[in-house]
């Protein structure tokens, strides 16, 4: 019976397989050259300021001042009420003589004023009174007479 593989026993074969095996010195070289590339310094990724986080429902679950700040104020009127100039102008919440007279920051939070949205809106009376409060006895201002949520329902439009 004649063998399937005529050529397996001939000499040319073997040495045709062996010159396909390649040499592994320059892959080498190259994985190496590869390798230290990679570990080349990696440019840190631009420090992200912690994005500001609006409640995902409705109606705002914060109850303290501080975390209503965090979550519905900061975005705009920055970390410790100090405001921004960019693209829009956040006026400063810190020092602000403006909110003396404790109906006006309790309008713009229910009613809102051009840039300023009537978050108040989706906030208890309480929660409304509270943040007024809270924004009104920090980042400087040290106005002592309390709104109540009564005042705030007084003032919904
Ligand atoms: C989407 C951005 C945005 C958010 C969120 C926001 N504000 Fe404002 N706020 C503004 C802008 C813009 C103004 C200026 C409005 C104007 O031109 O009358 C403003 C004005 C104000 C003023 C009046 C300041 C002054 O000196 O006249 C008060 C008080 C105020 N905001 C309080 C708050 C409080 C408290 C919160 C959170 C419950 C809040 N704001 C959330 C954008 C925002």
């Amino acid at each position: 019976m004649r063998s399937l593989f005529p050529h397996a026993d001939r000499n040319d074969f073997r040495k045709d397989s062996a010159m396909t095996t390649p040499s592994l010195r320059p892959v080498a070289l190259f994985a190496l050259a590869a390798l230290s590339a990679l570990a080349a310094p990696i440019a840190p990724a631009a420090a992200q300021d912690s994005a500001p986080v609006l409640s995902p429902a409705s109606k705002f679950s914060e109850e303290s001042g501080e975390a209503l700040y965090a979550n519905v104020c900061q975005a705009c009127h920055m970390k410790n009420g100090v405001g921004a100039t960019g693209a829009g102008t956040y006026p400063a919440l810190a020092n602000n003589p403006n909110l003396a007279a404790s109906g006006y920051p309790v309008m713009m939070v229910v009613a809102g004023h051009r840039g300023m949205p009537p978050v108040g809106k989706m906030m208890s009376d309480d929660q409304v009174a509270t943040i007024v409060n809270y924004v009104r006895t920090h980042f400087g201002n040290n106005y002592a007479d309390a709104v109540t949520a009564k005042d705030v329902a007084g003032a919904r439009p």
